[in-house]
C-alpha cells in the first residue's frame, strides 16, 4: 500500500532524514544529483539510525555512524563489516508534490 511520507519541501536537500510512519522507521536519502532512495533507518548490525550517517552520492552508499558499516542505498546490501545482512529498500512515488512510499500490507 502507498503511504504518504511528507511534502517534497520536507525532504533533505542532500543526505538522509528519518521518517516514522505506520510502524516503519525509514530513512529518505537524496543524493547530490537529486536522486531519492528510501531505506530502512535501522542498521542491520544493531539498532542505530542510518539517517544520522554520511551519504556518498558517487558510490550510492550510506555509512552507519555507530560502527562504520556501509550500505548500498539502491540495493540495501552491506558493503563492509560489521553488517552482514541487507536492509530493506522501498519504492516510492511523488504525487502532486507529496512523497509516498510503498509499504507491504500487514
Ligand atoms: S550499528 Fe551500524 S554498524 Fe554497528
Amino acid at each position: 500500500m502507498l503511504v504518504r511520507l511528507c511534502d517534497a519541501q520536507d525532504l533533505p536537500i542532500t543526505g538522509a532524514k528519518r521518517f516514522d510512519v505506520d510502524q516503519a522507521r525509514l530513512a529518505v536519502v537524496r543524493t547530490s544529483n537529486g536522486s531519492i532512495f528510501i531505506i530502512d533507518d535501522e542498521c542491520s548490525h544493531a539498532d542505530f539510525s542510518l539517517s544520522e550517517g554520511e551519504v556518498d552520492s558517487e558510490d550510492n552508499t550510506i555509512e552507519c555512524p555507530k560502527h562504520g558499516a556501509l550500505f548500498d542505498i539502491v540495493t540495501g546490501e552491506p558493503e563492509c563489516l560489521p553488517a552482514t545482512k541487507p536492509i530493506a529498500t522501498y519504492s516510492w512515488e511523488m504525487q502532486n508534490g507529496e512523497l509516498f512510499v510503498e509499504l507491504e500490507n500487514e
